[in-house]
């Protein structure tokens, strides 16, 4: 029920309150987060619960599949806001395994409108066809494609022109990508971070 989400709200705000009596008036004043977290829109995966942080300390962008496309204006706006004005100093793609979109986007079954939001992860797919048919299930496929999914993502942020900019002024950024696990709730670094333009080079081979 819709109202009992707003009684919710009221019982949130109130212990907040009474933990920390500055906690709203602060907020108010300035968001000030070191953070910007691209991730899926699945409701299993809460940003801020996930690495424990407070409102304020947390940019969020989320989308099906965690995707960071090139052409995408919503995307976009966030990273150049992010870099440009909150001068974020970490960027974190971070997938799950299991994910649905990642699943949807090899299944042969037509899903509509999202078939196209997901085709860049049909592109990783049949990129490292090889290695996903060697996979011992379709599951274990979906897993290590969330994986590659999220090395692509850290990739295309990397190669982007505003964080091009940021580096070449001396702005200091790092790009790093996870995977999440529902059901550990543990995230497992890619070790694929990205904080300059030799370590792109030395990963990525651009
Ligand atoms: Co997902």
């Amino acid at each position: 029920m819709v109202q009992n989400l707003i009684e919710n709200n009221r019982n949130w705000a109130r212990e907040k309150t009474r933990v920390d009596p500055d906690f709203f008036s602060r907020l108010v004043r300035q968001q000030n987060p070191e953070y910007l977290w691209i991730g899926c829109s699945d409701s299993r995966v809460p940003a801020n619960e996930i690495v424990n942080l407070d409102p304020g300390e947390l940019f969020v962008h989320r989308n099906v599949a965690n995707l960071a496309p090139p052409q995408d204006a919503n995307y976009l706006s966030v990273l150049q806001y992010a870099v440009h004005v909150l001068k974020i100093k970490h960027v974190l793609v971070v997938g799950h395994y299991g994910c649905g979109g990642v699943r949807a986007s090899i299944e042969s079954t037509d899903h509509g409108l999202i078939d196209h939001w997901l085709s860049p992860i049909r592109d990783v797919a049949h990129e490292h066809r090889h290695e996903l048919d060697a996979c011992s299930s379709q599951d274990a496929r979906v897993d290590r494609l969330c994986e590659l999914n999220v090395i692509s993502q850290v990739r295309n942020v990397a190669t982007n022109p505003i964080i091009l900019n940021a580096w070449r002024e001396g702005q200091p950024l790092a790009i790093h990508g996870w995977v999440y696990s529902i059901a550990n709730g543990l995230v497992t670094d890619m070790n694929i971070s990205v904080r300059n333009l030799a370590e792109r080079e030395r990963l990525f081979g651009i």
